[in-house]
């Protein structure tokens, strides 16, 4: 395997994603335990993530000395690529003008790093973030690699095979980046691809089966793709020791909840609760606008509802459930390490890393902890879901609650509803679905003017929002013809009650983000 240590770059897990896509398996751990995990795991080669932090700050982020002990391969990329100047004797200096964005490397020689892609003396595109620079390279090192702002862009040393980059090979604005990392992790390192998804499955299932034995375990189902994958997983494992329960917050969009009944309960013939809890959810959410503390009452009142119902499976004489099932991602794990401590910020408290395990006194199944959204999909191929399931765009847990900014009331979910359900009626018929990664609307708390037959309007403002994507972290913004958007916005005008107006959102990911709130 291999360890990334991870130093708080908000892009650290696209390290890991092109790591697995390589198929080669890797875990991502935050610098201060890195020193353990890395004698847990004996990976075979280590990669340094960036950082927001400056290595010129006193107390700032090192690597442990462990790792250059071991005489493992390491790629260390921008503040990764500093801490190791620093820490090898080399020196960072603070002060520069900082760069972000695209620039050009112009390749001075041939390394094992860019074999078959980059040739001696052409020049190639780049991704920069940073303000430090290295001025002096640590003994042993040599500059392969310089563009206009970069001196030292790429210094390796072959002999104690440490390469650096002041770039992100990881992120898709440096197109040839994930071959970069494919050649750090196959010739340098040596792993060979083995990360599959049938290995998995069949390993997945002998796990379950040897962790919960007898016992019951619940399941919460979203009506997600990560949540049904984990439920149809653990049913193969366990057969009816699985109970799914589906709280329905009232905040999904138009038809969802019965589709997703429908689907567990007589499709896959998963035992399924179905609640309804919108009242409760709806009634707590009106007048609230601040969207923190929405996503704070919806994973709040979760939890409850949750808890009630558990509480109810557990009156029917075959024992109380001692185990949670949850679809948590490996993205969900690294994010919440910002709770902990860990070095990045927190951008949103997502609603599906909840106390609910802790509050409840149950154990964990977590059968997709170690997966990204990419690959629960495959999964969820291997398993037999339908494509048109597994294919759905991502769907956040708070649901519109999110999508209306202002505050939640059942007349605008009404209206978001609706309109919402046009917008991807007309993306289907314009075969556009599949192009796009997540396309939703939001209903803004504005009203504006306009004219209706012969009369006066004053209704709100809808806004489109449709973005292509890797692994929603970062993210551009759809480029429609403008023939399409004029379609779906007439559609919506013409029938939905209650909106005079659409706007369409041109806001890449950074510096938004994906959902409004
Ligand atoms: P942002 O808005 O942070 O969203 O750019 C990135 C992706 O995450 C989804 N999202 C969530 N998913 N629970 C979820 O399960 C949440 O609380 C949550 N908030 C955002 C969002 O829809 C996008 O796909």
């Amino acid at each position: 395997s291999l360890l990334i240590i991870d130093f708080g770059s908000q892009v650290t897990q696209l390290i890991a994603r092109r790591v697995r896509e390589a198929g080669v398996y890797c875990e991502i751990h935050p610098y201060q335990s890195a020193a353990a995990a890395f004698e847990r795991l004996q990976p075979k080669g280590v990669i340094f993530s960036g950082g927001p932090d400056s290595v010129t700050r006193d107390g700032s982020p090192r690597a442990p000395e462990a790792v250059f002990d071991s005489g493992v391969p390491i790629l260390a990329i921008c503040y990764g690529q500093q801490t190791m100047a620093v820490q090898l004797g080399g020196s960072v200096e603070g002060g520069h003008a900082a760069e972000f964005g695209r620039a050009d490397v112009e390749i001075l020689k041939a390394s094992p790093l860019f074999e078959g892609l980059w040739e001696v003396g052409k020049r190639y595109p780049v991704w920069m973030s940073h303000g430090d620079r290295v001025t002096r390279a640590p003994e042993g090192f040599e500059v392969i690699g310089i563009s206009e702002n970069a001196p030292f862009a790429i210094a390796v040393d072959e002999r104690r095979r440490y390469y650096t980059t002041m770039f992100h090979p990881e992120v898709v604005h440096t197109p040839d980046g994930a071959k970069l990392l494919s050649n750090f992790v196959h010739r340098i390192v040596g792993l060979k691809s083995d990360w599959t998804m049938s290995a998995y499955r069949a390993e997945m299932i002998a796990k379950i089966r040897q962790q919960v034995g007898k016992e019951r375990v619940l399941c919460a189902l979203s009506g997600g793709v990560d949540s049904s994958v984990a439920a149809v997983l653990i049913h193969e494992a366990i057969g009816d020791q699985l109970t799914c329960v589906y709280v329905d917050h009232g905040l999904m969009r138009l038809g969802e909840s019965e589709q997703v009944v429908g689907m567990f309960r007589d499709h896959y013939n998963i035992p399924l609760v179905h609640v309804d809890a919108s009242d409760l959810f709806i009634g707590q959410l009106e007048g609230e606008a601040d969207p923190e503390t929405k996503r704070k009452t919806i994973g709040r009142l979760f939890i409850e509802v949750f808890e009630a119902e558990a509480g109810k499976i557990a009156a029917d004489g075959r024992g109380a459930p001692t185990f949670l099932a949850q679809g948590t991602l490996y993205p969900d794990v690294i994010e919440s390490v910002s709770f902990s401590g860990g070095p990045s910020v927190t951008i949103k408290s997502h609603h599906n890393v909840g106390g609910l395990p802790a509050r409840m006194n149950m154990k964990l199944v977590e059968p997709l902890r170690e997966l990204f959204k990419d690959e629960v999909r495959a999964l969820g191929r291997e398993l037999g879901l339908p494509d048109s399931f597994i294919g759905r765009h991502p769907f956040p847990g708070p649901g519109l609650a999110i999508r209306l900014p202002g505050g939640v009331t059942r007349e605008k979910l009404d209206i978001l509803r609706k309109a919402d359900a046009i917008y991807l009626e007309e993306i289907r018929k314009a075969g556009l679905y599949d192009k796009i990664w997540q396309a939703f609307s939001v209903l803004l708390p504005v009203q504006t003017v306009g004219v209706m037959g012969d009369g006066r309007t004053y209704d709100r403002v809808l806004a489109l929002r449709a973005v292509t994507s890797v692994d929603g972290m970062t993210a551009d913004f759809y480029p429609f013809d403008m023939g399409f958007l004029g379609r779906a916005a007439t559609r919506i005008i013409n029938e939905v009650k209650g909106v005079n107006r659409v706007v369409y959102d041109v806001t890449s990911k950074p510096p938004g983000t994906i959902e409004w709130e």
